[in-house]
């Protein structure tokens, strides 16, 4: 089957108008679409499903375990599919079963080993400073990130070991990039890409497919697999135009798995 992604659309600032790819079965919102959420009003009557997981913009300005709860209710009245460490399935046209898991996993700073942890989380305190987001009263900072980041982690693996019968391809969906491989070239590997990457690279063979969002470029890799096709990292983040980070940028484009 085919499907769509889009994320970092960034509808709080941008000026985008999403449009259907064709012979795409199911529509993948891999956050930081709109930080005040209006701008997924624009998915409203989508002809195929809408799989949303959100981006940390999402929670901008606001106590992230209430954002959870209302940004759920927000996306399912619209009809979507809400995922945070959550299974969506989806029985393709030609009958094989798409398992769908879905979890912002945000970052636990261990991107360059746990050494580097305090430098990578002393670099992060920009972006939280900019982000805003409180956790029971208090700054949602690197050691709350983190801890959040873990618990997506947990979930995440704890669903690729177990088995899934019945299941023909598994698609992951995170907002924060499951590699270093998907760090944005223009900066290089520095401390503040431990916001953006997470060393996943032990889960990835165990998906057919990853879909990721937060860097603001595109990328399109592969992880060989004894035995099997290979592991597939995608993401197609358009980000900001008034940046240039548009350029590339493939809207329409359609992605077999
Ligand atoms: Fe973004
Ligand atoms: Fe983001």
């Amino acid at each position: 089957m085919k499907l769509q992604l889009l994320s970092d659309l960034h509808l709080e600032t941008e000026a985008f108008d999403p449009e259907p790819a064709p012979g795409a079965e199911l529509l993948v919102l891999a956050g930081d679409i709109d930080s005040t959420w209006a701008g997924y009003q624009r998915f409203r009557g989508w002809p195929v499903p809408v799989l949303v997981v959100a981006g940390n913009h999402e929670f901008d300005g606001r106590d992230v375990d209430e954002a959870l709860r209302d940004f759920r209710r927000f996306v399912e009245q619209l009809g979507f599919v809400f995922l945070e460490r959550g299974e969506h399935r989806h029985v393709a046209a030609d009958g094989r079963v798409m398992r769908f898991l879905g979890t912002t996993r945000w970052s636990d700073f261990d991107l360059f080993g746990a050494a580097q942890r305090p430098r990578a989380e002393r670099a992060a305190a920009y972006f939280q400073r900019v982000m805003k987001a409180t956790r029971h009263g208090r700054p949602f900072d690197a050691a709350a990130v983190r801890e959040e980041g873990l618990r997506c982690r947990e979930w995440l693996a704890a669903q690729l070991e177990r088995p899934a019968p019945g299941v023909d391809r598994t698609v992951v969906v995170t907002h924060f990039a499951p590699s270093l491989k998907s760090a944005d070239p223009r900066y290089g590997p520095q401390p503040g890409t431990a916001s953006f990457c997470n060393a996943d690279d032990d889960l990835i063979p165990r998906a057919d497919l990853w879909l990721h969002g937060h860097l603001h470029c595109r990328h399109d890799y592969t992880v060989a697999r004894a035995g099997r096709a290979p592991a597939r990292v995608l993401s197609q983040a358009r980000g900001l135009a008034k940046k240039g980070e548009d350029a590339g940028f493939d809207a329409l484009k359609a992605v077999s798995v």
